[in-house]
């Protein structure tokens, strides 16, 4: 496995995006040709559903099943489908025997899927309480001095989805093992781009979505998303990630920190591959996500936040230009 970018030439496997540099994959990832393909014969068989044989039944979620397990590192019979996040967390809300007095931690800032589900809980005398860690990202530290007797649970995103910050999901499950503590990640910006071994983390559950870094459908847990996970696993996790953060590395090198603040780290454990940051003039950053969008490249404008975040699929050039327009001195003029 080498760093650079060029080593993994993909761009085939895709469709090609109209030209345009898809630097948003925290958005919305790309569904492989390969899984094109796949959902085409899918709505041919539900269009003639005689086509569709008794044992898609089972087949088809227990192929799925064994594909996500390969990815995290879990027996298929661990996995459970479902259409989104949202589903899976609610799944935990109800299955968990919650006592009155109970206390669930959660991040202040996480994205809006790790916090909403839990808060009904509190109608049945479950405490939610929203941690404000430093620099926004949770670390071990400070698990540790506000975890209570009460403590029942954690969740927490592994990246978050609006500072690019990846936390420590070996360092916060090992301090709520000791504690007794539940620990429930939401995988979404992580799992697909950085490789993820349940097996060997003191995680009790993860829950993702299909639709981002893991290049699948909405609604996820149907056939074209078993050929995106499979085709993941035929390149391997290990090979996607470093060829994603040899394009992030590309991307920061290439940044001009007299004009760019960062939001997500640059190097380090914490950064993942999510790229979050602002133009320092007041202002600027959602001109320039215009500029972007009008010179063919896609990313995502986040809480007065550009949020670049390329994938397999994308290429050195991509990056390239996607800099070019972050390092035009002044705005292009208007031609209209
Ligand atoms: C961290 C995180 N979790 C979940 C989601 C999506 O949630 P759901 O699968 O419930 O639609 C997103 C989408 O942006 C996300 O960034």
């Amino acid at each position: 496995v080498t760093g650079d970018p060029s080593a993994l030439d993909v761009t085939g496997d895709f469709g090609g995006f109209d030209g345009r540099a898809w630097l948003n994959c925290a958005h919305q990832g790309p569904l492989p040709l390969v899984a094109v393909a796949a959902a085409e014969r899918a709505l041919a068989d539900k269009a003639g559903p005689h086509r569709i044989g008794d044992q898609a039944f089972t087949e088809v979620p227990r192929r799925l099943k064994a594909a996500l397990g390969r990815l995290v590192g879990v027996p298929a019979d661990q996995v459970i489908l479902g259409n989104s996040t949202t589903y899976g967390l609610h799944l935990l809300v109800q299955g968990i025997d919650w006592r009155r007095g109970d206390e669930v931690l959660l991040v202040a800032g996480d994205f809006p899927a790790t916090i909403v589900p839990w808060l009904p809980l509190a109608e049945r005398g479950v405490r939610v309480r929203l941690l404000e860690p430093d620099g926004g990202a949770l670390d071990a530290g400070r698990l540790a001095a506000e975890l209570t007797p009460a403590t029942r649970l954690l969740c927490t995103s592994w990246v978050f989805s609006f500072t690019g910050q990846a936390v420590d999901l070996a360092a916060l499950g090992r301090e709520c093992r000791r504690a007794g503590v539940i620990f429930v990640v939401n995988g979404s910006q992580g799992v697909g781009a950085a490789p993820l071994d349940l097996s060997a983390l003191p995680v009790d559950a993860l829950v993702g979505c299909g639709f981002k870094w893991l290049c699948g459908p909405y609604g996820t847990g149907f056939c074209p998303w078993t050929a995106a996970v499979e085709y993941l696993l035929g390149i391997g996790v290990d090979r996607v990630a470093a060829r994603d953060q040899a394009l992030v590395e590309r991307f920061l090198q290439g940044l001009d920190p007299d004009r760019y603040r960062l939001a997500s780290p640059r190097r380090g454990p914490g950064r993942s591959t999510l790229v979050v940051l602002g133009h320092r003039q007041p202002g600027r950053t959602e001109r320039l996500h215009e500029e972007l969008a009008a010179a063919g490249v896609d990313v995502a404008l986040r809480r007065g936040r550009l949020r670049v975040s390329p994938h397999l699929y994308n290429t050195g050039a991509d990056v390239d230009r996607a800099l070019e327009v972050l390092d035009r001195r002044t705005a292009p003029v208007d031609s209209r």
